[in-house]
């Protein structure tokens, strides 16, 4: 599809849902769905960045994730251990930049230390943005929000009065752009606590299609769209 004068969004989200589904309904292991959603994710992370979007947050595990059973959950670890350590060296020769959001150092300390060394690695990279949400909830972003600003407050750094939505915002995970624009593949028409509070006034794309089934082809579908959409941020 040609993109040349269509309207991109600065900042997406993209909430990769469906992976389980994919599987049980080709007789697969959940597992064999979340190496599929990897795979297809690997190609289209290339794709949009490619097209020019600068900035891209990926909702890849969040805390609720963790009720999940513990063979799943570890075969999520290895998986995204995998990926960091050997599978996203693309991105640097992209010249995209990656950071994480998310109670890290909860993970396994092999996980996080795979994460650090990608974000280490793309330190330097200026043409985009990767934001992995990872052991991420919207809520506790909220929480430690609040726990950080608080401790500036109790030691003198900033007065109460003086918090603006700037101050929150420097305080959240990651200091980004507001979401302009979030897919959430699988059907499900819901946020389940991804970026909450950046995606006040995000436009949101619910596609039926199951992540590893989300292809170039339905991302230009979902650009599409997101030029239909006539944004007003509370104006007329
Ligand atoms: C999304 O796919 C991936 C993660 C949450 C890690 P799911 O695993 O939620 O797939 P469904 O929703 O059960 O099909
Ligand atoms: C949201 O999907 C989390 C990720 C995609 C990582 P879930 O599958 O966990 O969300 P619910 O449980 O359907 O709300
Ligand atoms: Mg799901």
């Amino acid at each position: 599809m040609d993109y040349m004068d269509l309207k991109l969004p600065n900042h997406l989200g993209i909430i990769m849902d469906g992976n389980g589904r994919w599987a049980t309904s080709r007789g697969l292991s959940r597992s064999e769905g979340h190496r599929e959603g990897a795979r297809n994710l690997k190609s289209l992370l290339s794709y949009i960045f490619d097209k020019g979007i600068f900035c891209v947050s990926l909702y890849a595990f969040s805390t609720e994730n963790n009720k999940r059973d513990k063979k799943e959950v570890d075969y999520l670890m290895k998986l995204f251990m995998k990926l960091f350590k050997e599978e996203f060296s693309f991105l640097k020769d992209l010249d995209v930049k990656v950071v994480f959001s998310g109670r890290i150092h909860f993970l396994p300390s092999d996980v996080w230390s795979a994460a650090s060394f990608l974000e280490e690695e793309t330190k330097m990279c200026k043409s985009g943005i990767l934001n992995i949400c990872l052991n991420y909830g919207g809520q506790y972003e909220i929480v430690d929000m609040v726990k950080k600003i608080s401790l500036d407050v109790m030691e003198g750094r900033i007065m109460a009065s003086d918090i603006t939505k700037e101050v929150v915002l420097e305080n959240l995970y990651q200091n980004l752009p507001p979401l302009d624009f979030v897919i959430r593949t699988s059907g499900e028409k819901r946020t389940s606590n991804f970026m909450i509070y950046q995606a006040a006034y995000a436009e949101y794309y619910f596609p039926e299609t199951y992540f590893p089934d989300f292809s170039e082809k339905e991302f230009d579908l979902a650009i599409l769209e997101y030029n239909k959409r006539k944004r007003r941020f509370g104006g007329n």
